[in-house]
């Protein structure tokens, strides 16, 4: 599979699960926008074969390589960044993972047992990325569980392998050409954004600026019955260049931090 397939069947995916992304994508197109994305996400538990590493082989098979890392101390995570090594428009990919080991022993045990099933259902290592969630059925109480942990932990039981986010590349949108005209424009057209560490996230200085929808909720299917869960967010990011004259590429660990609540649990 080449990278343009991969990424439109990560997009059916997601945007199909997350009515406002697709929302927003239209309207966005209709305006004569063609959109181009910054970074797309993905999340995961440390344990070997599905950790950052596995997730991002068949990126690296192709065309990327790694480039930074960055490490969340208070969500217990941590992160690397891969970047396609010519095609300037692929987006980047920002994968993370919580590190099982600071958490209890029923957290690692789930994690193991996601793991376990995960790979037992995979035919081919590069099917990860689109595997979601072969540990069903879903447990209620193992959510909440995981909730009481880690946010994080609990999105990842229950929505599993698939794009935890597409970021909007504002830099390549053409009516819309700051992060504050965006923001607007999508609040005044009914979208909820995430306030956790303010609106927009990042500055000129730091040369990045984030801001995301909070997550569409969605009703899922678990043993005990239907439960409404926070699913995927869609980001919209304005990058600029450094005092040499290049854009920068990396992320800033603070507002990424911020970002990751736009999963949190509303309840
Ligand atoms: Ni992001």
């Amino acid at each position: 599979m080449n990278l343009e397939t991969t990424l439109q069947k990560l997009w059916t995916g997601y945007s199909d699960l997350n009515p406002s992304a697709h929302k927003i994508h239209s309207l966005l197109e209709n305006q004569g926008e063609r959109i181009i994305n910054d970074h797309i996400a993905f999340r995961t538990y440390d344990i070997d074969g599905i950790n950052i590493d596995a997730l991002a082989s068949i990126f690296i098979k192709m065309g990327y390589e790694a480039k930074g890392e960055y490490s969340f101390e208070k969500k217990k995570l941590r992160a690397r960044h891969y970047e396609h090594k010519s095609d300037n428009l692929a987006p980047k990919v920002f994968i993370s993972e919580l590190i099982t080991g600071d958490f209890s022993k029923e957290v690692q045990e789930i994690a193991a047992m996601v793991a376990r099933k995960t790979l037992e259902s995979l035919n081919n290592e590069d099917e990860l990325i689109f595997a979601g969630t072969p540990w069903h059925p879903l447990s209620y109480k193992v959510y909440k569980k995981l909730l009481g942990e880690s946010e994080y932990a609990a999105w990842m039981y229950v929505w599993g392998f698939r794009a935890n986010h597409f970021t909007i590349f504002i830099n390549h949108l053409k009516k819309y050409t700051t992060i504050e005209d965006l923001n607007e424009y999508l609040k005044s057209a009914g979208f909820s954004l995430n306030i956790s560490g303010g609106e927009i996230k990042g500055s000129r200085e730091q040369l990045l600026q984030q801001s995301s929808t909070l997550a569409d909720i969605v009703e899922v299917e678990f043993d005990e019955g239907l439960y409404s869960i926070p699913c995927c967010y869609y980001e919209f990011a304005q990058r600029y260049e450094d005092k040499t004259g290049n854009l920068y590429n990396g992320f800033i660990a603070k507002s990424a931090d911020k970002i990751f609540e736009s999963t949190d649990s509303r309840e």
